[in-house]
């Protein structure tokens, strides 16, 4: 009984040998050298490549002559129907060039891995369609061989640390499709064969160190639907063939350094173009009226420009379009009352430009309307208008330096997310209904003539991030501020700026009303008392505190050592006595120093970040001694 059962196992084994078929032996050695690359895989696919038919290991599939035609280990798959992220760790053996007939290796997102793209991929690995090596480490150059894949359609190499420039010889990759290489550190020029890819769909170049000029025949690229060359140095003109991308539907060349005039396009050209990010340049001229044409606009963005003139009346006839961005630029005359005809905008931001007043009452018309920014134009507004406050998205409001003057009218009390009316002339009191705009998140009422104290309402601001009431005439405590409540542990509040003011409380609830987030904080410029609270060691995060020009006393704690992420500490014109803690040595972030004009005495505590620090930080105190000031007596 036991030797038959024995036997059948035999028989079994056998049979499973002969049966297992081995794949080529190019194949085998090319697999098993990039697994043996891998230093950690933690999805496990690697560790059950075992036997000699690598046809079946998982992630990899054969053509029907038995030959290994795709590497896919991708790092987000489903598996089992569920999505699973997984890294893998290790350097890609040149070994991959011995399985001639890959059509397709794709090892994107896997976070991990090294090495380079191999020199000679281009001689042997003719048959590759796809490459996909996104979001790893990968280095080196794109070689030059790659332009021999003859049908590379899709190439994914973004979020790499590839450098080096793009072949010249690109163009010879005449089936490319798709091509995406952002963010990596290339350089060089984008050479001029790539207007030769006429099948390119879409060609990222986007967040590397690419210089010279945008292709001039970029226009030959028909199929071309998105277009990414953004955040690099590119230079010159925006090519005028742009407007014979017929397919376009993405254009981002923003934050470049280009130059000229914005292309004007003829009626039925750039009909699929939605989106169009041309901001931070040095574009200069009009806005063309031709802009009009465009009628599947959704985005535009011009900002930070040098654009002139005014802003086309044309433009109302996007009707798609949901957010125009034109703010900083010199664009002048008055806002087009067309502009009440874009009844899908949301977004509307014309700041820091010379728009003159006053605004077209068709504005009450933008329905949707969720975000406007007037700030800093030739508005001369001198009220809020009632209707733009009727208009029933608007939520963030931005109405900085546009000569507002008189209270702060009740009629704006609506749910609002931001509100910006810094730089006008408001005067009278901050209204205590402002604490129940319960979804206030931005507030700025600086730089205006507001008296008052800052009402006890305040304390309701649950979400509240930033707080900014700075010079204005406000007195009184600091504490409601202090002590908001959030509705998230650790607080919401990162940025408070109460400075230049006439506060005259003392500053003992800093730290204790459980705003731990903050990471600027300047009370300076008021007539603040009383002693610097130890609690302060609660705001973690805190970079900038500016408690100068006040009127606060006693030892500086040695808890304030503790608050490491400081990188600005201002303290210049208080009565702090005492010495500087030899603790303070443990804030190695710190950029910026001011302890003068206080009563400190004692030796400067030695090495860095002080050593860093000019005579200046320390001047006039009773008696401090020590680098960078005269030496200390024995
Ligand atoms: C702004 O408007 C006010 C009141 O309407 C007017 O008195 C003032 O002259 C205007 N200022 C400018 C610069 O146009
Ligand atoms: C508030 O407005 C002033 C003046 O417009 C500006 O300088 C400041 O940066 C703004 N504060 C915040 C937090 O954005
Ligand atoms: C704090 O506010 C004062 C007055 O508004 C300003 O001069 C100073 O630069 C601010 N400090 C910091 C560190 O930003
Ligand atoms: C600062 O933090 C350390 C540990 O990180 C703690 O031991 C110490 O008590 C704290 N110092 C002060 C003065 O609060
Ligand atoms: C520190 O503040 C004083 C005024 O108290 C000023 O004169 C000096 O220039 C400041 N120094 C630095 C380094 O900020």
């Amino acid at each position: 009984m036991g030797s038959q059962v024995l036997w059948f196992l035999v028989l079994l084994t056998l049979t499973t040998i002969c049966k297992s078929k081995s794949c080529h032996p190019n194949d085998l050695k090319g697999l098993q050298d990039f697994k043996a690359g891998i230093r950690s895989d933690i999805s496990g696919r690697l560790s059950k490549w075992k036997n000699q038919d690598c046809c079946k290991w998982e992630g990899i599939s054969c053509n029907e002559a038995g030959r290994v035609a795709s590497i896919i280990l991708p790092g987000l798959y489903t598996s089992d129907g569920a999505p699973v992220q997984s890294t893998m760790v290790g350097e890609l053996s040149p070994s991959i060039t011995l399985i001639d007939f890959l059509e397709v290796i794709d090892i994107g997102e896997l976070g991990g891995l090294t090495g380079k793209i191999p020199t000679s991929i281009g001689l042997h690995l003719p048959h590759l369609r796809k490459l996909n090596f996104l979001g790893n480490q990968f280095t080196g150059a794109l070689p030059e061989s790659i332009c021999k894949l003859s049908k590379l359609e899709e190439m994914y190499l973004q979020e790499n640390v590839f450098s080096g420039f793009v072949p010249s010889c690109i163009g010879g990759v005449k089936n490319l499709r798709r091509v995406d290489v952002h963010s990596n550190k290339l350089s060089g020029v984008i050479p001029e064969s790539i207007t030769r890819l006429t099948n390119l769909e879409s060609l990222c170049l986007q967040d590397n160190f690419l210089t010279g000029i945008i292709p001039e025949n970029i226009g030959n690229l028909q199929e071309l639907k998105e277009l990414d060359l953004s955040k690099n140095s590119l230079t010159g003109i925006i090519p005028r063939s742009i407007v014979k991308l017929n397919s376009i539907s993405i254009l981002y060349l923003n934050a470049n350094q280009l130059e000229g005039e914005i292309p004007p396009s003829k009626p039925g050209q750039l009909s699929s173009l939605s989106f169009i990010r041309l901001q931070n340049n040095r574009l200069n001229g009009i806005i063309p009226s031709s802009i009009g044409y465009l009628t599947s606009l959704q985005r535009l963005s011009l900002a930070n420009n040098q654009l002139k003139g005014s802003i086309p009346s044309s433009l109302g006839n996007l009707k798609s379009l949901t957010e125009l961005y034109l703010s900083n630029n010199q664009l002048s005359g008055q806002l087009p009352r067309s502009i009440g005809g874009l009844s899908e905008l949301l977004l509307l931001s014309i700041s820091h430009n010379m728009i003159e007043g006053p605004l077209p009452g068709e504005i009450s018309s933008l329905s949707n309307l969720q975000s406007l920014d007037l700030s800093f134009n030739n508005l001369n507004m001198s009220t809020i208008p009632k209707w733009l406050m009727q208009l029933p998205s608007l939520s963030r409001i931005y109405l900085a330096g546009c000569e507002i003057q008189g209270e702060i009218p009740e009629y704006i009390a609506k749910s609002l997310l931001e509100l910006d009316l810094s730089a006008n002339h408001l005067s009278g009191r901050i209204p205590a209904w402002i604490g129940s705009l319960s979804r206030l998140y931005s507030l700025n009422l600086s730089k205006n003539k507001l008296v008052s104290e800052i009402p006890s309402t305040f304390t309701n601001l649950e979400i509240l991030g930033a707080l900014d009431l700075h010079s204005n005439k406000l007195e009184g405590s600091v504490d409601a501020v202090l002590q908001m409540k959030s509705k998230f542990v650790g607080g919401s509040l990162t940025y408070l700026d109460l400075s230049d003011n006439s506060f005259s409380s003392g500053v003992e609830q800093i730290g204790v009303g459980g705003q731990e987030h903050i990471q600027h904080l300047n009370l300076s410029h008021n007539f603040l008392k009383g002693r610097f609270p130890t609690s302060i060691e609660t705001f973690k995060s805190l970079e900038t505190l500016d408690l100068s020009h006040n009127g606060l006393g006693s030892y500086l704690p040695i808890s304030l050592a503790n608050v490491t992420a400081l990188e600005k500490l201002m303290l210049h014109k208080n009565q702090f006595t005492g010495r500087i803690p030899e603790e303070f040595l443990k804030l190695k972030k710190l950029k910026e120093l001011n302890l003068s004009d206080n009563l400190l005495e004692g030796k400067i505590p030695y090495g860095k970040p002080f050593l860093d620090f000019p005579q200046s930080s320390f001047s006039r105190n009773r008696g401090l001694c020590g680098k960078p000031l005269p030496p200390c007596k024995s």
